[in-house]
């Protein structure tokens, strides 16, 4: 029961957001995605595909990503990235532009996984040179190939092992985002998964850390 207690962080910012997570550092080890009906389960793959995205292994042989969790972000141990931290950036603006809340509940939006900085719970998204195709420009930033990042956004239950995730908005609203694998195994958040399917084809997803707790 102490254990327990003491593994459940203070709200950080109160009422902002009360989610139960590990506060110590945590070995998280491989990282296992698992889709309903296994299809897609796979374990998030060391190396970022061509487009410098984390994807999810689609052979036993192929490298598994390690990572630690610390401060609600996944430090990778092991991966190609050229940072340290498993972040999200988003890759188009479909429903709110740039500098808007990106992640509502009502929204279509989604981020896909690739290597960012390192940020710090509730900061705002950081601007960083993204690697996907035009589409995905600012037009507030004259086109520029700057798209919104995050990466302290995760959280960890020490009970399941289970990492969830908010996207924190500009506007400070943190706002929960689901996990989703597609048949590329690429894996996105969305904070609406209904809106998500009815334009995207996937499947939802779980995470988790590998490492017994
Ligand atoms: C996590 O946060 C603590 C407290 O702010 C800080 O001392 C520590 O250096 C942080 N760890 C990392 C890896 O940033
Ligand atoms: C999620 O999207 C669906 C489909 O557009 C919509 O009906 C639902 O109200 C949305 N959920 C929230 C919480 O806004
Ligand atoms: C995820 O994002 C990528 C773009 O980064 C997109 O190609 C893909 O369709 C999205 N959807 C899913 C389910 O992965
Ligand atoms: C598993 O789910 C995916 C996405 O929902 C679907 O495309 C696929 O056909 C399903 N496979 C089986 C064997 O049911």
């Amino acid at each position: 029961m102490l254990l327990s207690l003491l593994l459940l962080a203070p709200a950080v910012r109160a009422g902002a957001i009360v989610p139960r997570q590990a506060t110590a550092p945590f070995d998280c080890g491989q990282v296992r995605v698992d889709s309903p009906n296994t299809t897609y389960s796979g374990f998030l793959a060391a190396d970022l595909d061509t487009e410098r995205r984390y994807v999810v292994t689609r052979t036993t042989s192929q490298k598994r990503l390690l990572t630690r969790f610390e401060n609600n972000t996944l430090f990778t141990l092991n991966s190609n990235g050229k940072n340290p931290t498993f972040g999200a950036t988003f890759g188009f603006y479909w429903d709110t532009p740039p500098g808007k809340p990106n992640f509502a509940a009502s929204a279509q939006n989604y981020a896909y996984f690739n290597s960012v900085a390192a940020g710090k719970l509730g900061d705002k998204p950081a601007n960083i040179a993204a690697s996907i195709n035009e589409a995905g420009t600012n037009p507030s930033t004259g086109g520029k190939r700057d798209h919104e990042s995050e990466s302290a956004i995760f959280y960890l239950d020490p009970a399941s092992g289970e990492i969830t995730s908010k996207w924190v908005n500009t506007d400070g609203s943190f706002v929960p985002a689901f996990f989703v694998i597609n048949t590329q195994r690429r894996i996105n958040i969305s904070g609406n998964l209904t809106k998500y399917f009815q334009d995207w084809e996937g499947s939802p997803a779980k995470v988790f850390c590998s490492k017994p707790t």
